[in-house]
């Protein structure tokens, strides 16, 4: 089925295909063909391309600032390096005929073909490749060339320098060795001092027999072993490549650890290190994997956000973060916004629950930077980084965009101003211990975060005597191109829920975990006084109500005094179709045309605090104002238009938000700043649109719920489900709810089918 000209995905909606090389498509598909494990990301390119072509190599926890202003991850030398010359010209995926390059997303597998015709041989390259879900550290590629006549070739493979890197070389010099058959190339990052080091080693044969290198060079960042190759008729010459990536943030010595990598991993043959990651993948599929029947559009992209949102997620770790680009490449800095905790993380609390723990567990090995940073700021408390790396620190430049106009730098003010991220932090750990009934975490973790957020939030908020109630001033809501409102919706609704989960945990745990408690309360130096402050504004904070006539809750104080205009109008006033919309002087800042959901977020979020006639006037006011150019926008959008019933609309807002990355719909550069990659946050809302919205599951006071609405070209929808011990499998129809339990649960699991209470023992499937 042809999703576009050129891309195209097969019947089973596990393979995607894309036809022709065509370098305007380098950096969409090299970033949708990434194959990656949550450790590394390696673009899906050809093994002969360079930076030029947006090679990278980009691994977690190495960030360094290269060029002053953007500190963000290293992308190391490429070690899956492969180039085929004949005489003085090359062979590659530019040069050939019918080239195609596929991902499968079952087994995270890119592979590619080429066919070229050299001094009148034809000839054909395969290649394939895979990180390992198995060891993190390793890659492992097979490259193939059949020649149907004579040929003679020098290949060149090991580890090349050469590779994209957004802000600055990380790695200003690399020491290159040939350790035997291993090569390896180690570089320390200039500012943040991590060795990063990478090791290959790549096998030549022809029809099965080995060849040696006939020498080992060094040149232009780039170490290779050079195998001339003769062929006759019908020969095949294949390059195995066994590659490993390691920083001295994972061990003491990470040249000797790569290097023992690949000496371990030439040991078995590529297909039973494909196999060894693919059990991996067996188990992730089975936790997550939904099955849409009858529209294999929808089929397709929902797996590849699936398989996107989960290589971008660190679940090996509890002290690093989800990138909104995830590791597809370095833009947004490898560093998690809000869109952790709203788009990437729910996405896990019903299929694997373990690896939502650890990020809300990274969240708290970063408080020291969020402390760091309101106190920066003259604040209390934690205010979380807009831009969160590995300490926490605040990682947003001053200047995040500029004005293409003059080419002066924009003072944006996301690291500053844009704090609800600290209240969604809270709001997502309310929602993950409901969900998981993770007491263990709340108490160990979460409780000090909700203590400081709140901290946070009473020093942010400011009490006005003459309305005698709080407000927040001077912020940005999730709408970006508006800085500087006062009382936006969002936030403010936000703050109150991190304000109550916070005093509800106090209130917990003095009664559960008392002695926890008064150890938390020593070490916070926190007060009953201090808890009472928080409770006063919650009391008085303003929560800007739905108008009695019109239903409409105001996006923030005097929005409504906008210049009402749809974004068409507002775009038609643009000098440069690369100017930034938003602040201070952009086309959208005086009128109501906003970048993203922002009220819809209130509704998606905490929808029920309003009766559905406000949802659906808000819906209709908001909508056709909102220019969705985050890729955050449609997904909530998408839950509001559910809730109202208006399911064609939420099919809409789903294939839009499926399809970003697929489509290639987003701007990959805005106001001067390169923001393209794999849209991370787009791909957890996809999911979380699919299995919480059209597969109506949810946790209503502590039950299990499910209340699905089926989109009317969806024959079924079939997920899997993580509940606390237990394990099921939910099939929707348009006229049937199954739900299976599986066989080892541990008793009877209860379920809330509509209005109607079930009960489905292990082993058995109830049909509703
Ligand atoms: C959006 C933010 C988002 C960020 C990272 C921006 O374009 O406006 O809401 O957090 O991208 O995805």
């Amino acid at each position: 089925v042809q999703l576009t000209d050129t891309l195209s995905v097969d019947q089973t909606g596990w393979h995607l295909t894309e036809i022709g090389w065509n370098p305007d498509r380098a950096v969409a598909v090299g970033s949708n063909f990434l194959c990656g494990n949550g450790y590394l990301g390696y673009r899906g390119t050809t093994p002969e391309q360079g930076a030029e072509d947006y090679v990278a190599l980009v691994v977690t926890d190495t960030y360094d600032c290269a060029d002053g202003l953007w500190r963000e991850l290293t992308t190391a030398p490429n070690p899956l390096f492969v180039a085929a010359r004949r005489g003085a010209g090359p062979i590659g995926a530019a040069m050939g005929d019918h080239v195609s390059t596929s991902l499968d997303l079952r087994s995270g597998t890119f592979s590619a073909r080429y066919e070229q015709v050299i001094d009148g041989a034809n000839v054909v390259v395969e290649v394939e490749r895979f990180a390992s879900y198995d060891n993190l550290h390793l890659l492992a590629q097979r490259w193939r060339l059949r020649s149907d006549s004579a040929l003679t070739l020098a290949l060149d493979v090991g580890i090349d320098g050469q590779v994209w890197s957004l802000n600055g070389d990380h790695l200003p010099s690399t020491v290159r060795t040939a350790h035997g058959d291993v090569l390896s190339a180690v570089g320390t990052t200039g500012e943040s001092g991590i060795t990063v080091a990478v090791a290959a080693a790549g096998s030549v044969d022809v029809n099965g027999e080995l060849l040696e290198a006939n020498e080992t060079v060094d040149a232009d960042g780039r170490i290779v072993r050079r195998v001339m190759v003769d062929l006759t008729a019908g020969d095949e010459v294949t390059v195995r490549t066994t590659a490993a990536v390691v920083s001295s943030n994972d061990v003491g010595n990470p040249a000797d650890r790569a290097v023992t990598i690949v000496g371990e991993g030439i040991e078995q043959t590529y297909d039973e290190l494909v196999d060894a990651s693919c059990l991996v993948w067996d188990r992730i599929w089975e936790a997550t994997d939904v099955i849409v029947e009858g529209d294999i559009v929808s089929q397709a992209s929902l797996r590849f956000s699936a398989y996107h949102n989960r290589i971008s997620a660190p679940a090996h770790s509890d002290h690093l973060p989800v990138g909104a680009r995830g590791l597809s490449c370095q833009a947004y800095q490898g560093a998690a916004f809000w869109d952790q905790e709203i788009y990437n993380l729910p996405a896990f609390l019903f299929s694997e629950p373990e690896i939502a723990r650890n990020l809300l567990i990274y969240r708290h090995r970063t408080l020291d930077g969020a402390r760091r940073k309101a106190q920066r700021l003259g604040h209390r408390g934690a205010f979380f980084a807009w831009i969160s790396g590995v300490t926490g620190d605040e990682l947003c430049p001053d200047f995040f965009f500029e004005d293409v106009l003059t080419g002066r730098p924009i003072r944006n003010h996301f690291n500053v101003w844009q704090m609800h991220v600290s209240p969604d932090v809270v709001t997502t750990i309310a929602d993950y211990v409901h969900i998981t009934g993770d007491e263990d975490y709340l108490v160990d973790f979460g409780a000090e975060i909700a203590f400081e957020v709140a901290r946070f939030l009473r020093s942010f908020v400011r009490y006005d005597d003459v309305r005698q109630s709080y407000h927040c001033i001077r912020l940005l809501g999730p709408d970006e191109w508006h800085e500087n409102v006062d009382d936006n919706a969002f936030t403010n609704y936000q703050t109150h829920a991190a304000l109550t989960f916070a005093i509800e945990t106090h209130e917990r745990l003095s009664t559960s975990h008392p002695d926890a408690l008064s150890d938390l309360s020593r070490r916070l130096d926190l007060t009953d006084l201090e808890i009472d402050r928080w409770r006063h504004v919650r009391d008085h904070l303003v929560l800007p109500g739905a108008d009695p006539e019109s239903g409409l809750i105001e996006q923030f104080d005097r929005f409504f005094e906008l210049e009402d205009v749809l974004p068409d109008t507002v775009a038609e006033r643009l000098l440069d179709p690369e100017e930034y919309w938003g602040w201070p002087n952009g086309v959208a800042v005086h009128t109501q045309v906003s970048k993203q959901a922002d009220v819809a977020m209130l509704l998606w979020l905490q929808r029920n605090r309003f009766p559905v006639e406000v949802l659906r006037a808000n819906y209709h006011y908001y909508e056709p104002r909102c220019s969705h150019a985050s890729s955050l926008s449609h997904a909530a959008f998408g839950m509001v238009a559910l809730d109202i019933g208006e399911v064609e609309a939420a099919v809409r807002h789903f294939r839009s938000t499926a399809t970003i990355d697929l489509l290639n719909t987003n701007d990959a550069v805005v106001g001067g700043t390169f923001i393209g990659g794999i849209h991370t946050a787009a791909c957890g809302g996809t999911y979380q649109l699919a299995v919480q919205g059209f597969g109506g599951l949810q946790c209503l006071d502590g039950r299990l719920a499910i209340r699905p609405v089926l989109p009317p070209d969806w024959a079924s929808l079939t997920y899997p489900v993580r509940w606390r011990d237990h394990r099921l499998s939910v099939a929707v129809t348009q006229t049937e709810i199954a739900v299976t339990a599986d066989a080892a649960n541990p008793g009877p699991v209860e379920v809330t089918i509509g209005d109607r209470a079930i009960s489905v023992p292990a082993g058995e499937s109830v049909t509703v």
